[in-house]
């Protein structure tokens, strides 16, 4: 009972799915960034279980750092953004690929990137999990992405409703009563991005 599966009305990408366009993809960021030095950013939380099956499929020298932004909207719209930045140090001269589950207005994206060149990174190249394009409204492409998704919110694989299902290792859509339903009134610090 309870369980998470139940909630959903339909997957729309499996796990074996998700795993072959990610071989793909990290096939793509291993031959652009070959011989040379780079630092892949996670953004958390949404990002943490695709960076974490991406990187091991890269077989070239990186490291690893991750920055936060929590969007404090309502719970399927992203609102003010709240940037928290945890590779301090690890950004100057630095050839980064910022990585983010999904890519939905760009805002978030579009936002970390210029911060990251401010900071003066010498090269930030963006790479998404799922993009939305029908939703963008700042002009930004991703220098590579897995999967692209019609304009419906999506759940799993690291993406979340109300900070709950991200341990889904497949992305679907919610009943929809999932989403009519309050679970509980709350700050939703974990509508991270
Ligand atoms: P942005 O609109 O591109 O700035 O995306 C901001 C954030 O909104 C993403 O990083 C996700 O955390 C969240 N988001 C956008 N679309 C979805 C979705 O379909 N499911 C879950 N989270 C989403
Ligand atoms: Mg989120």
């Amino acid at each position: 009972m309870g369980g998470m599966h139940e909630d959903i009305d339909r997957v729309l990408f499996s796990e074996s799915t998700i795993l072959e366009g990610i071989e793909r993809v990290a096939a793509d960021v291993t031959e652009h960034f070959r011989g040379r030095d780079f630092t892949v950013v996670s953004v958390l939380k949404g990002s943490c279980i695709f960076s974490a099956d991406l990187i091991r499929r890269i077989p070239i020298p990186l490291e690893l750092a991750f920055v936060s932004a929590s969007s404090y909207g309502d719970r399927t719209t992203a609102g003010e953004l709240e940037i928290s930045f945890f590779p301090t140090g690890e950004i100057e001269g630095r050839n980064l690929l910022l990585v983010d589950d999904i890519l939905d207005t760009g805002r978030t994206m579009a936002r970390l990137k210029r911060e990251f060149l401010d900071r003066g990174a010498a090269e930030v190249s963006t790479c998404v999990f799922l993009d939305k394009p029908s939703r963008r409204d700042v002009e930004l492409e991703p220098d590579f992405r897995v999967l692209e998704v019609d304009d419906l919110f999506v759940v799993g694989y690291g993406l979340d409703f109300a900070g709950r299902y991200r341990n889904l290792p497949y992305v679907g859509v919610l009943e929809q009563s999932i989403y009519a339903s309050v679970l509980e009134p709350s700050v939703d610090a974990d509508s991270n991005a």
